[in-house]
């Protein structure tokens, strides 16, 4: 089965290191089946376009503003990393949430104007889901959560080498789908796309991968190493 496979940098690597694994990443994925994404920080995404270009690796940011354009000191608009060739934004990540104390509102806000230009989200949730529902007409809703794929992230595997077990996963996955489609329908819930995130790495990938209710995983540390996150996105599931 294809599966998503996500990297998410974080605050790691510089541009010089990244260019070296865009390249060489490049290289190992040709052939591969999976789809496969990478989230350098934002300084890295025209180093992404200019060496993942017309490989099988799409790219993405990892967070953008919630906000068009305007008086907003430091931060990148959806636009920005559009044009750069993004094709992927995550939104909603725990370090987003804990450190930088991001809202539901504004996580929302933030799905709202990726999707507005035409950007997929990862939208990472930890224990439960809480998407504030949508005023837009039901077809609209529809093509949205088509675009937006649904990390499981239990923020006390982040990092920590400790994963949620397979049963676990399984069960906060159908308490997804459902919600979703007690909110939009039963062709969302079934679609949409859920991924898994929390200390996945060499050790465990496959039990976690080959759990069937899940559409891939998305890797923080295993994936800064370029072999690593090769051999994890060219295997066949
Ligand atoms: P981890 O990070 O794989 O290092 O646990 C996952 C994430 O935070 O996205």
């Amino acid at each position: 089965m294809k599966k998503l496979i996500i990297g998410n940098f974080k605050m790691n690597t510089t541009p010089s290191e990244f260019k070296t694994y865009a390249m060489t990443l490049a290289t190992k994925a040709r052939g591969a089946r999976n789809n496969i994404v990478v989230c350098p920080p934002f300084t890295h995404l025209s180093l992404a376009k200019e060496f993942l270009s017309g490989s099988k690796v799409a790219f993405g940011a990892q967070n953008i503003s919630a906000e068009e354009s305007g008086s907003f000191t430091g931060e990148i608009s959806a636009k920005m990393i559009k044009d750069l060739g993004a094709t992927y934004v995550i939104v909603g990540h725990s370090d987003r949430r804990g450190l930088f104390k991001e809202s539901d509102k504004t996580i929302n806000k933030k799905i709202k104007t990726a999707l507005a230009n035409g950007l997929k989200v990862i939208l990472c949730v930890g224990e439960s889901l809480q998407i504030r529902e949508s005023k837009q007409t039901q077809n609209f809703v529809r093509k949205q959560i088509e675009s937006v794929v649904i990390a499981y992230e239990p923020i006390w595997a982040i990092g920590t080498g400790k994963t949620a077990t397979n049963k676990d996963i399984s069960k906060m996955v159908e308490i997804i789908r459902k919600e979703i489609e007690g909110q939009f329908s039963a062709k969302a819930g079934k679609n949409i796309t859920i991924v898994y995130g929390g200390s996945v790495g060499l050790k465990n990938y496959k039990k976690i991968i080959t759990n069937e209710s899940l559409d891939g995983v998305l890797m923080g540390g295993a994936c800064l190493d370029v072999d690593t996150f090769a051999l994890i996105a060219r295997e066949n599931y």
